[in-house]
């Protein structure tokens, strides 16, 4: 134990300077450099932003870069523009119309590629078929979808017409599905008979009519045929999408849209309550999206770009889509799970297109880890240049692996730290310039102003752990929360005044290297997705035989974070059958990705005097751990005690 403490400590003052090979070729190559453009848009955020925005196609200029101030912020005021025109058509007047825009791997092995003209084809073509169905500039389409082109064909789509995005990730469940649908108030669903994963068909439309039966905004259906599985289709109301596209017309003009008009929702989890609606909007969320990931992922024309998100979260949205289209790059799209048929199939899919860039999550590099460095030894992974992290803070262990195994100790590795609401990359390392250590997120973005304070919100010094806040608007900044602007206000502003608190505990080292500590909320991040632990509370307690319950996070080998739940019944004793009954309650009623890893039956969860559940106790114990900490407050000393017995 020991020795491993003094081992990490080691490692995390390990420096690794940036491959002069890779300098020399990189968009941003000198430190110079960077520190010009972090200072010029520290100090002139108007005119930086303003120059950089050239680097879109506007219908329209705009007259003001930058209106308001946080939280009340707008971007490119007055200006014109099109998502789907600024990833598609300006490509199509460049040699870049033939090149592939995604190439897309099924997990059965099936493939398919589009070229920029084909993908704008198919968008202009579902664009004209969601006019048909009803659907106009400013309307909700939900999509819940496999991770299929029509995924990103829908988005285009929606984007083409002004219609606002609202992805579900597919493995939600059709309660997760129905509660989105009615807080947006979607009016169309675009989803598919199911997907693949590990071999077995992941069902997609049951959930939906199920969703449908609670959810009434929404009035049609378009269901892609992906498995072919049987599925029920309400006459009038469910539509399969080649009926639809069949004959329909490839003329659709791409909308001339203010760049603030809505784009995206995005559905993320908070500490308390509902699922906030992170809304995004079109100039400024493409402008962040594009930007980084040129600047962070050193992305050029001859690049295959692999990213391994699923698009139903915010980095498949900016990182496999939009970001990498904008820049006309070669997006690769991987529908299903990186273990099936075998635990070689990342790297095999690496050495088939002769990946370039390869961004995944520490969740993912773990599981590698543990299936042994026998599958990617197994592969040529000698196309890699460069390797992202992203979703929680990388271990230094995962982080020397990744470096040593997967890229053979040439690729710089960029550990990137945002979030829904960011839109964007915030703080990584610049490929070209960073000397990188394992486990830091390093330096803020151009662009992107950071601080560590003190919840009165006073700096902290070197290596003082505090709460990271971003004190300038950015571009990609969520707007709002959809429908609850108070929130937006009180969540992400309310604590700090003129800060946006994004959340996250940080501490910045002698460099001025980030260094995220995780969040400080009660909120989980198992395998990279956040989740509430409120909902999973409150989804244990609506089975009958529960009172109460608390829900905690502690440290898990392969998903970083697992999930206890502490849950008091209302009689008697719980037993292994009444466990599995609600491990499976949970799963139906949230989905896979809230399955607890643990049930504990207590008879009295440890409170403060005025009533909170003390989580941190809760957690130390979930993970084994002697309470340490301060217990002064509590109201039942022998609670503590009690819990780990009835373990
Ligand atoms: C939260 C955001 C950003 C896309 C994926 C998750 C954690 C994310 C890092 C990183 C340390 C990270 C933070 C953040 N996080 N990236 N590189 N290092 N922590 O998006 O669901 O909005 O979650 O994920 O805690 O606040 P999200």
């Amino acid at each position: 134990m020991t020795s491993n403490a003094i081992e990490s400590v080691l490692q995390e003052t390990r420096k690794f300077p940036p491959p002069a090979e890779f300098t020399t070729q990189a968009h941003i190559s000198s430190v110079e450099q960077y520190e010009e453009m972090w200072n010029r848009a520290k100090d002139d955020p108007a005119g930086f932003w303003g120059e950089i925005s050239q680097n879109l196609d506007w219908f329209q200029p705009w007259q003001k870069v930058l209106e308001g101030q946080m939280p009340e912020t707008k971007w490119f005021v007055g200006g014109k523009l099109n998502v789907s025109h600024n990833c598609l058509d300006r490509h199509l007047t460049t040699w870049r119309k033939n090149k592939a825009a995604i190439v897309w791997e099924g997990e059965p092995g099936d493939t398919r590629t589009l070229t920029y003209q084909e993908l704008h084809r198919e968008v202009c073509k579902f664009a004209n078929v969601l006019k048909k169905l009803g659907v106009v500039s400013g309307d909700r389409v939900t999509l819940y979808m496999p991770m299929i082109p029509e995924l990103a064909i829908a988005m285009l789509a929606c984007t083409r017409i002004g219609a606002t995005h609202s992805i579900i990730f597919g493995g939600f469940s059709s309660d997760a599905v129905a509660d989105r649908n009615n807080d947006a108030q979607a009016k169309l669903i675009v989803t598919a008979d199911g997907g693949w994963r590990r071999g077995k068909e992941v069902t997609l439309k049951p959930a939906v009519d199920e969703s449908l039966a609670k959810s009434p905004s929404v009035e049609k259906v378009v269901v892609v045929k992906r498995t072919g599985s049987d599925v029920t289709m309400v006459p009038d109301r469910d539509y399969w999408w080649h009926d639809l596209m069949e004959g329909t017309s490839a003329d659709c003009p791409a909308a001339e849209l203010d760049s603030e008009h809505p784009l995206f929702i995005l559905y993320t989890s908070g500490s308390t309550g509902k699922p906030k609606g992170v809304l995004h909007t079109t100039g400024g969320y493409l402008l962040g999206a594009m930007m980084t990931t040129k600047w962070v992922f050193d992305l050029k024309d001859e690049d295959t770009y692999w990213c391994t998100a699923d698009i139903g979260w915010v980095t498949g949205h900016s990182y496999v889509v939009y970001g990498p289209l904008a820049n006309g790059a070669t997006s690769i799209m991987y529908e299903g799970a990186p273990n099936w048929p075998h635990e070689g199939r990342f790297w095999e899919i690496i050495e088939k297109y002769r990946v370039n860039i390869f961004y995944t999550a520490p969740t993912a590099i773990r599981a590698f880890i543990k299936w042994g460095d026998q599958w990617p030894n197994k592969y040529d992974l000698s196309s890699l240049r460069l390797l992202g992290s992203v979703g929680e803070p990388i271990n230094p262990e995962a982080w020397m692996w990744y470096h040593r195994v997967i890229g053979g100790e040439r690729c710089p590795i960029v550990d990137t730290w945002w979030q829904t609401e960011t839109g964007g990359i915030m703080v990584s390392p610049l490929p070209g310039i960073t000397a990188t250590k394992p486990g830091s997120c390093t330096r803020p973005l151009p662009g992107v102003v950071i601080d560590i304070v003190t919840d009165k919100g006073e700096s902290l010094g070197p290596n003082q752990g505090g709460l990271l806040v971003i004190k300038q608007p950015w571009p990609s900044m969520l707007r709002t929360l959809y429908g609850d602007h108070q929130r937006f206000k009180d969540v992400y502003f309310g604590k700090l005044d003129g800060m946006y608190f994004a959340g996250d505990g940080a501490r910045r080292d002698e460099d001025g290297y980030c260094w995220v500590m995780g969040r400080v909320d009660d909120v989980l991040n198992v395998a990279g997705h956040r989740l509430s632990t409120m909902e999973v509370e409150s989804t244990l307690v609506s089975h009958p035989a529960v009172a109460e319950s608390a829900v905690v996070g502690f440290p898990h080998e392969l998903k970083g974070e697992g999930i206890c739940c502490f849950v008091t019944l209302k009689t008697g004793a719980g037993d292994e059958s009444l466990k599995k009954e609600l491990i499976n309650h949970v799963r139906k009623l949230i989905g896979a990705v809230a399955t607890p890893d643990q049930i504990r039956f207590t008879n009295s969860l440890p409170k403060t005097r005025s009533g909170k559940i003390m989580r941190r106790l809760l957690r130390d114990i979930a993970a084994g751990r002697e309470s340490v900490g301060d217990t002064t407050t509590l109201e039942d000393y022998n609670i503590l005690a009690k819990l780990r017995d009835e373990e």
